[in-house]
């Protein structure tokens, strides 16, 4: 990270959900690394929310654990790790209970009394959907939304994926975020455009004179996405089940990469310009004509034994289908994009294509015939770089051509470890920087693609793939 934060108001940092998995394996991990390199406010408080019973004494033990267990026990981190969770506070208390945020909201007032003035009032829902409505309800109305006053002190709530299951809902919870919250306010979570790779493919593009003027249907022949993940739901079949892959990683991290690949300069570099271009992009998606003729739906096998999973389930492990930005400058691309689990392995890859190049190859005496393409690849995951293939002579008396590739690999040239994803949304909306959290104009164009192709494909049969299968493999 380049800029330490400036804002340095207190901040009081409220976890709704603070004894599940994302707290312990991202949130607690990510503020800590932050606290450490002096990103975050010079007086912070952390307050977990939660079911169980536990004073702050307990809690904050709880999370010393998680950072041992995630960090180490080195002396030098001990004392950080000391300092850090003298920081951290609990309250107890149901997500529909309402008075439990009365106590929330007192004790923050408590703390701000300690501090000695008003203080900023983050609010992370890390629970699952479903207690969204009851949860931003009961934060509504015990007042903690209420900013001190006009000049310090602002309030902000982070929402997680999914941000509903359909347009339909992705709009009912919209217009209850838009009820409580400006949009302003809001940092709609998603975790892809936290990454160093995806933020990239915008200094690749913008920062370089060279692509941009081929970057069209004029010279770009079609784009192609694959998120392959080589771990099967595990323990998350609840969450899954009925859910599946397009709306899990495609609704969201896949179309939030394509937006930032298709969009249009957005003249400054500035947030509201960035989403405003993503999201007029996202607004021109389409499946590509006869659609259904191409797509794949998968499923492994072994799905259904998952805890938490119907013995006959239809949810999708597996997909696959082709769109297009129906603009005039992507008019006629076809996107590929294919995810799924319980593959062979994890990679996350961008791939484009340009059009073949004329070949000269029977013009020029000696020449070997060749049809032949660039592709730049942008590895996303876990072998982070950008490749571009190039075509180049062979030495020798006879022409003859060869691919050669051109390459940045993140590991071998930056001698710096990468912040993960988490770091850069927490350090983000603690700064007030929405460039990298979704905008309600894109999150709903997302949901007008993926829902229609969700009720039409419900008839497409399920392939039944066996784990570790190749993407080609389900493809076929
Ligand atoms: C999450 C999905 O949003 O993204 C998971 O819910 C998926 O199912 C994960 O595994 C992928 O993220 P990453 O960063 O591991 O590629």
């Amino acid at each position: 990270m380049s800029a330490k934060l400036h804002h340095n108001t207190p901040t009081i940092f409220v976890i709704f959900g603070a004894t599940g998995d994302l707290t312990r394996r991202k949130l607690i991990p990510s503020l800590f690394a932050l606290f450490r390199g002096g990103f975050l406010p010079h007086t912070f408080r952390i307050v977990g929310f939660a079911h169980s019973e536990h004073n702050d004494a307990e809690f904050a033990h709880m999370m010393r654990e998680v950072l041992v267990t995630h960090y180490g026990t080195s002396d030098a981190l001990q004392a950080e790790i000391t300092q850090f969770v003298e920081m951290i506070s609990y309250q107890q208390g149901g997500f529909e209970d309402a008075e439990a945020y009365q106590m929330l909201a007192e004790k923050t007032i408590a703390l701000e009394k300690t501090i000695g003035q008003c203080t900023n009032k983050l609010f992370y829902l890390a629970v699952p959907p479903m207690h969204y409505e009851v949860l931003l309800r009961n934060l509504a109305h015990s007042g903690m939304t209420i900013p001190c006053n006009d000049a310090v002190g602002w309030t902000r709530v982070l929402v997680e994926k999914p941000f509903g299951d359909d347009l339909e809902t992705a709009q009912e919870l919209d217009a209850l975020l838009g009820n409580l919250f400006h949009e302003e306010q809001i940092f709609r979570i998603d975790h892809y455009l936290a990454k160093e790779t995806i933020q990239n493919i915008l200094t690749f593009r913008f920062a370089n004179t060279i692509f941009e003027p081929v970057w069209s249907n004029k010279y770009i022949d079609r784009i192609e996405m694959v998120l392959a993940e080589s771990l099967d739901v595990g323990t998350r079949g609840n969450f899954y089940e009925g859910i599946g892959a397009l709306r899990d990683v495609g609704q969201n991290h896949m179309l939030q990469t394509i937006a930032l690949l298709m969009m249009d300069h957005p003249g400054t570099l500035d947030a509201a310009a960035i989403r405003r271009e993503r999201a007029a992009v996202l607004t021109r998606l389409q499946p590509m004509p006869h659609f259904l003729d191409h797509v794949v739906r998968g499923q492994y096998d072994g799905y259904r034994e998952t805890p938490g999973v119907a013995p006959a389930s239809e949810t999708e492990t597996f997909f696959h289908l082709r769109a297009m930005v129906d603009n005039a400058r992507w008019r006629g691309v076809p996107i590929t994009l294919t995810s799924g689990k319980a593959l062979d392995a994890k990679e996350t890859v961008v791939r484009v294509f340009f059009k073949k190049a004329p070949s000269f190859a029977d013009t020029i005496e000696g020449y070997t015939m060749h049809t032949h393409r660039n592709i730049v690849t942008f590895r996303i995951q876990p072998q982070e770089g950008i490749d571009m293939t190039f075509f180049a002579k062979r030495p020798g008396l006879v022409g003859d051509m060869a691919p050669r590739a051109f390459g940045f690999d993140y590991r071998e040239t930056e001698n710096v470890t990468e912040p993960d994803a988490y770091e850069k949304v927490l350090f983000d909306c603690i700064r007030g920087d929405q460039t990298l959290f979704a905008s309600t104009e894109e999150v709903l164009a997302t949901w007008r693609f993926v829902t229609p192709i969700l009720t039409q494909w419900k008839d497409v049969p399920l392939v039944s793939y066996a784990k570790g299968s190749s993407v080609d493999a389900i493809v076929e």
